[in-house]
């Protein structure tokens, strides 16, 4: 359980870490190839563990020291991700590209729903079914079998981070060109196929489409994910929610362009340097309005910490989840702290209060643990957050880096250093 005793404005430096959602996909793609993968600036988080033990399981050994992973070939591959691993993390679909590609057969159980919604796989599964996959689900599994995967055409309904994911994977050992219409281009997607480039299948990014060139064999590569866009938009949002002055570096300013407007709209000083964000209170927070959208909008992730922030911001604001039609689980925990929010359909309607009180909170999903963690660092009195496992599925020590920032925030029940 986290413990937070609100009241301190939040000053200095915290450096982010590599992203989650790009390392995931990354050790997904070494199941291509009997080469080594080598892959550095890897966040130290469960999720990352998750993804580590679910390709040992189908057949690599995988040395991991600090932020570096080496993931080589042990033995034959196995087509059948273990049931347990793929429900603990839903991102563990994103092996059955991979191995339908490499072995010409896959068993991956489909992955549940979760807490923000039902989130369905069936844009992965038209996918790789037009590529040629023979897909049959049966019994909460889908067993695939392709001898060889043709490259074609494939337009996406819904721009898909997953799905484009799948994809790409898929493509890399297709034969000929696969093409991904409407597809997801989060800096995360693109990460993949720069990677997937660099292992040898030509990728190649226009206006409304990824093409990637598959090959026979793929190569092993040495990559650095980049910085954790999600971890650093949080970090600034603590900064502003504090009335403090918080500055994040290593990170690429582009990826968090769409926040950095929303926070100067709600009167937030932001300063940029190269690799740097910094920003500053200038007085109080104003209301404002957003739509959650696919990269470059507003992110869905930082949804949660956002709607925290403006629950203190004067006015009133309209928030609009259009990516994910469950991603509300922070708002319930936010009304027993006193925040002022009405939910319409897939809207909020907040209206700035004075101030939040403390109280025991459950965190129901990463983002909203991320969420309550920072309506406790400006509540009065004391929030305790239950479900901290959630947070550290996406937070690498999330506790020491704010607490290093001067929060006074602490975990009970966990040794204080990864
Ligand atoms: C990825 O999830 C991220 N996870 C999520 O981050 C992120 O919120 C999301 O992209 C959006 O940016 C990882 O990268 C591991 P989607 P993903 O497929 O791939 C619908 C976090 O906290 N959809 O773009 O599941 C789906 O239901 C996590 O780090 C279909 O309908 O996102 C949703 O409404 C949470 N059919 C929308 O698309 C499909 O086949 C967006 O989902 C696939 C998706």
């Amino acid at each position: 359980m986290i413990v937070v005793r609100g009241g301190r404005s939040l000053f200095g430096r915290v450096r982010a870490a590599g992203a989650k959602n790009a390392a995931l996909p990354a050790i997904f793609a070494s199941l291509l190839t009997s080469e080594p993968v080598e892959l550095l600036h890897v966040p130290c988080l469960r999720d990352v563990e998750t993804a580590v033990e679910l390709v040992e399981a189908l057949g690599k050994e995988v040395l991991w020291e600090g932020g570096r992973l080496v993931i080589r070939e042990a033995g034959p591959l196995s087509p059948r991700a273990p049931e347990g691993l793929v429900r603990r993390m839903r991102a563990s679909f994103l092996v059955l590209g991979p191995l339908v590609a490499r072995l010409g057969e896959a068993q991956v159980p489909l992955p549940g729903g979760c807490a923000i919604g039902t989130r369905p796989v069936d844009l992965h599964l038209k996918g790789l079914s037009a590529l040629g996959a023979e897909l049959t689900v049966r019994g909460g599994w889908v067993h695939a079998r392709a001898p060889r995967l043709q490259g074609r055409t494939v337009y996406l309904d819904y721009p898909s981070v997953g799905a484009t994911e799948q994809l790409l994977l898929a493509g890399a050992l297709a034969d000929r060109e696969t093409v991904v219409l409407n597809p997801a281009r989060e800096p995360e997607v693109v990460d993949l196929s720069r990677l997937l480039s660099a292992m040898g299948a030509e990728t190649h990014w226009e206006e409304d489409r990824v093409t990637v060139k598959g090959g026979r064999e793929l190569s092993g590569a040495s990559w650095e994910v980049i910085p954790d866009r999600i971890e650093a938009g949080t970090f600034l949002l603590a900064g502003a929610i504090t009335g403090g002055k918080v500055r994040v570096e290593g990170v690429i300013p582009e990826h968090l362009g769409a926040l950095l407007v929303k926070l100067g709209e709600a009167g937030v000083g932001v300063e940029l340097g190269g690799d740097w964000v910094e920003v500053a209170a200038k007085g109080g927070l104003r209301g404002v309005n957003l739509e959650t959208r696919p990269y470059p909008g507003f992110p869905t992730d930082l949804q949660p910490p956002m709607v925290s922030l403006l629950s203190l911001a004067r006015g009133e604001s309209l928030v609009t989840e259009t990516v994910f039609e469950g991603r509300f689980g922070h708002v319930g925990e936010l009304l027993r702290m006193g925040a002022s929010i009405r939910r319409q359909g897939a809207s909020l309607l907040i209206r700035g209060v004075e101030g939040l009180t403390g109280t025991r909170t459950l965190a129901s999903d990463i983002r909203a643990g991320a969420a309550l963690v920072l309506a406790g660092l400006v509540a009065q009195g004391t929030t305790y957050v239950e479900g901290t496992e959630h947070i550290h599925r996406g937070y690498e020590n999330l506790t020491e880096k704010l607490r290093e920032l001067g929060a006074w925030i602490w975990e009970e029940g966990r040794e204080s250093s990864r």
